[in-house]
């Protein structure tokens, strides 16, 4: 299934060529979305040198593959924050995100495509069950002192509520991957060395050395803006991740507008709604409840949000399907700044990472000159190293996951493959270890190990997809093993046929 998103599918990447021998910089940066786009521009507009490497395109993670919206709230709540926190932190995070969202209005002036525009975020509950969600909302933000109205309905085609809606004014919504994009070229312009699909495929962190294919990087400072960051780390025993399914229908003859704004509609079949104008043309984007990586039915899960939409919108068949996924901070703040390996990490965002994104980049930078901002205390990721003896865990499960790897398929697995059907996937586990197997629909085999290498879970099919993806830290795999996205750095190691077997 072609699962390109809406943005991706109506603004270009920048075209970067890749990286072409060794190097030397004062800032390596790994990870071309909103967090390492912006942070490059900074920087090199602070006449820092530069490097940025992406393993895909510009965009391509999940910035490209977001709804697009920006907003103070959180879409955890912040009455979660405050619970936690206390209402001074509850303060600090509008105001960090206020900022944020006005840093990306002033960039988007004079960018092409980004279509900047303030709008109301809706938040309301479907159903009762969700209501107190929405009223522990209305409270916070009171105490806080942001604006907000209330209204007791809402209005077709949005889906009903069951309750007082919640109406914060003046958020806003942009064009992610024009954004992105816009970011790469002032990067560029101001001095920074960009190179798309260049993946670090080792880290030194503390040698400061990053190798990939066709060239190594030293480094004064790294910063991983990949997400989550790459290896073993503390966060990705603390961090709970899931994927999301997102649709764009065309808008056509018959159907109603919901208008501009953000509209998030709590509940069992719950979405994040808004609309977007590309060429003439608008589209409604829905995007549907989260769901753990590998230990989902994605192609349900993607049914699900296309039956939602259709009761709202009209059956209307979409235009764009997408997914990503998201990782949540385990006390709801980001882990932004330096961790224990040295390297500057930015992950934990949730779904609001556009913002967040944002906020790091300008954290780090301002970090990288020497200030230590009063907000970057409160998401340091070493705040974690607290958890006892978790370090000594992830070193055991590493060490479990390597020894399950073996070369070859064994005869029971062989036979077992030779009766895959084109477009069946496999897992078969055998004493040869565990194989992950599938039939392109053109009959060609893919068999890898079905281990993880990040650190040794097993994957699981995604059929929506076509990728192998692992339940612990979101690691995802294409079916030939190389890594799409997560924290896993190796490919799945691929399982030749015996006849392959010298001797
Ligand atoms: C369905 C969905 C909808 C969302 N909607 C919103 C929204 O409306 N508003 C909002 O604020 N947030 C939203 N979010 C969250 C937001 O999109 C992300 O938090 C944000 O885009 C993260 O940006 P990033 O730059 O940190 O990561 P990414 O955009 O994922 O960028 C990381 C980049 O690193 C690259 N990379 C990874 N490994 C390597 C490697 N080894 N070498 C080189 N490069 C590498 C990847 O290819 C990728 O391009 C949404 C998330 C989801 C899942
Ligand atoms: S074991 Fe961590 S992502 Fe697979």
């Amino acid at each position: 299934m072609n699962t390109q998103s809406v943005w991706r599918g109506t603004a270009p990447s920048p075209g970067f060529g890749m990286l072409n021998g060794d190097l030397g910089t004062e800032v390596l940066i790994i990870g071309g979305g909103i967090t390492g786009l912006t942070l490059a521009m900074l920087l090199a507009r602070q006449g820092r040198q530069v490097v940025l490497i992406e393993a895909d395109e510009i965009g391509s993670g999940t910035t490209g593959h977001s709804t697009g919206n920006l907003y103070e709230t959180l879409s955890g709540g912040l009455h979660t924050i405050r619970s936690g926190w206390g209402e001074q932190v509850v303060r600090q995070v509008v105001a960090e995100r206020r900022a944020a969202i006005e840093f990306i209005e002033e960039q988007s002036r004079a960018a092409t495509g980004v279509g900047f525009r303030r709008c109301p975020l809706v938040l309301y509950a479907m159903s009762p069950s969700q209501q107190g969600f929405v009223d522990g909302e209305i409270d916070t933000l009171l105490r806080a002192g942001a604006q907000q109205e209330r209204r007791s309905s809402i209005d077709a085609p949005l889906p009903p509520a069951a309750g007082p809606v919640l109406v914060l004014p003046n958020q806003a919504q942009i064009q992610p991957q024009a954004y992105a994009t816009h970011l790469a070229r002032q990067a560029a312009a101001a001095g920074a060395s960009l190179h798309e699909h260049t993946r670090a495929l080792q880290i030194d962190a503390r040698a400061k050395i990053v190798e990939t294919a066709t060239g190594a990087i030293t480094a004064r400072e790294i910063v991983m803006a990949t997400h989550t960051p790459k290896g073993i780390r503390f966060v990705h025993a603390e961090m709970p991740v899931h994927r999301e399914y997102a649709v764009a229908l065309p808008f056509g003859a018959g159907m109603s507008d919901p208008g501009p704004g953000i509209f998030w509609a709590l509940g069992d079949e719950g979405l994040s709604i808004r609309t977007y104008d590309a060429d003439g043309q608008r589209f409604v984007i829905c995007v549907g409840r989260e769901h753990p990586p590998g230990a989902h039915n994605a192609k349900a899960a993607l049914m699900a949000v296309e039956a939602a939409a259709a009761r709202h919108f009209g059956a209307v068949q979409p235009a764009f399907r997408w997914s990503a996924q998201n990782y949540h901070g385990a006390d709801g703040l980001p882990y932004i700044g330096r961790d224990s390996t040295g390297c500057f990490i930015a992950t934990g965002f949730a779904t609001d990472g556009l913002t967040w994104g944002t906020v790091a980049a300008r954290l780090i930078a301002e970090e990288l000159s020497g200030s230590s901002p009063a907000f970057a205390s409160l998401c340091k990721p070493s705040r974690l190293s607290l958890i006892k003896g978790a370090k000594s865990i992830l070193e055991e499960v590493a060490v479990t996951a390597k020894s399950l790897v073996k070369d070859y398929l064994t005869h029971r697995q062989e036979e077992k493959l030779s009766s895959l059907a084109p477009g069946d996937s496999a897992i078969i586990d055998s004493d040869g270890g565990s194989c992950a197997a599938w039939r392109s629909p053109q009959g060609e085999l893919f068999a890898v190990s079905a281990v993880c290498t990040h650190m040794g879970c097993k994957v699981h099919w995604n059929s929506v997809e076509t990728s192998w993806d692992c339940p612990c830290h979101g690691s995802r795999f294409r079916p030939d093993g190389t890594v799409i996205e997560g924290p896993a750095l190796r490919p799945l190691a691929v399982r030749h046929p015996r006849s392959l077997k010298s001797g």
